[in-house]
């Protein structure tokens, strides 16, 4: 595969009307998820939940990607498909999370470097030849007192393009995802401030280590208030400041944006993107890769029973379209209230 072809799957990644559900929570993750609906997390009920949504044709239609947890790749249904094989006859492109979580990092108190590069060449190849066509990794940058470090920022940008440049080597787009939290007390300036140094960091390590920007997509944060900030930022306000933030550090070479939710409600984060998208004049497409703001209302409504099913591929379908026509600036709060 040569650049065009990495090209051709990120462009497609991000096909208008269409973004990525993030269905990667690791085996940790996915426990909290279910705790909070009281489903037990045995690997059965985990591949049943996410056999629902890979089901869920009308919501498939507005899902371009999966990415899926090493688990989740090489699970089969319950008549014996594979779990891939439903993306793929979805019309979507099958991808992986590939990090391996987070360590404590030396000498920097509360901060974290995301691991997993030992023997990742292999682990893609393995990826690759299963169907995996796109990978992800995500870093996490934390906001407090101090922090984040500059050494926080560079180390975890340093990994981020090793990893890339990684999955371009094994004709795989690689979503690159450093994620600025949004847990703290901190106000939208100070998000934006912190998000643009780590973005430059990162493309600064992109180029040195070779990637090519035009096979690969970004996943960032949007700029936006800590949650435990006392003045939340509007709508219009994210919108503007989310824009003015990623002109100033993202390439036009790359063809795609496709933003976590990370904390924020189903509704604030389709408003966001949707928002975002009216501005319009963009570079790059921008769209959704969202985990939380997909999958929390199809979690309520399945609750773990089989006769739920339809509900949960319902209110995954409604967030799926809703998401869609946000990353055409086309969704209206009537058409959230409509459906629901
Ligand atoms: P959230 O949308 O829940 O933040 O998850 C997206 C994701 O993939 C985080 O790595």
């Amino acid at each position: 595969m040569n650049l065009s072809d990495l090209n051709k799957v990120a462009t497609a990644m991000v096909t208008p009307g269409k973004g990525i559900l993030a269905a990667d929570e690791s085996t940790g993750t996915i426990k909290k998820r279910f705790d909070a609906i009281k489903v037990e997390s045995t690997e059965e009920n985990r591949r049943d939940y996410r056999e629902m949504l890979l089901r869920a044709k009308d919501a498939m239609q507005h899902i371009s990607g999966v990415i899926l947890y090493d688990e989740t790749i090489w699970q089969n249904a319950k008549d014996g498909t594979p779990l891939i094989k439903l993306i793929e006859q979805a019309g979507s492109i099958p991808g992986i999370k590939v990090d391996e979580g987070t360590q404590a990092l030396p000498a920097c108190p509360g901060e974290t470097v995301t691991v997993g590069l030992d023997k990742l060449a292999e682990r893609l190849k393995k990826y690759y030849e299963r169907g995996a066509r796109f990978a992800k990794w995500r870093a996490v940058i934390d906001i407090g007192q101090r922090i984040p470090t500059t050494t926080a920022i560079h180390v975890n940008a340093h990994a981020l393009a090793r990893y890339a440049a990684l999955c371009q080597a094994a004709q795989i787009v690689p979503i690159v995802e450093p994620e600025v939290l949004m847990d703290g007390d901190h106000d939208i300036d100070r998000c934006y401030e912190v998000t643009s140094h780590v973005l430059n960091k990162v493309f600064q390590e992109l180029r040195a280590q070779r990637v090519e920007l035009e096979g690969m997509i970004l996943k960032p944060n949007m700029a936006i208030a800590g949650m435990k900030c006392v003045r939340q930022a509007s709508v219009a306000e994210v919108a503007e400041k989310t824009i003015r933030l990623l002109k100033a550090c993202v390439p036009a070479a790359v063809p795609g944006i496709a933003f976590l939710s990370g904390g924020q409600s189903d509704e604030q984060a389709t408003a966001h993107l949707d928002a975002m998208n009216r501005i319009g004049h963009l570079p790059w497409k921008l769209t959704f890769s969202y985990g939380r703001a997909l999958q929390a209302a199809p979690q309520k409504a399945w609750a773990g029973k089989a006769e739920n099913v339809p509900a949960g591929q319902r209110a995954f379908t409604h967030r799926a379209r809703m998401n869609g026509l946000a990353s055409l600036g086309q969704w209206t709060d009537e058409l959230e209230k409509k459906a629901a």
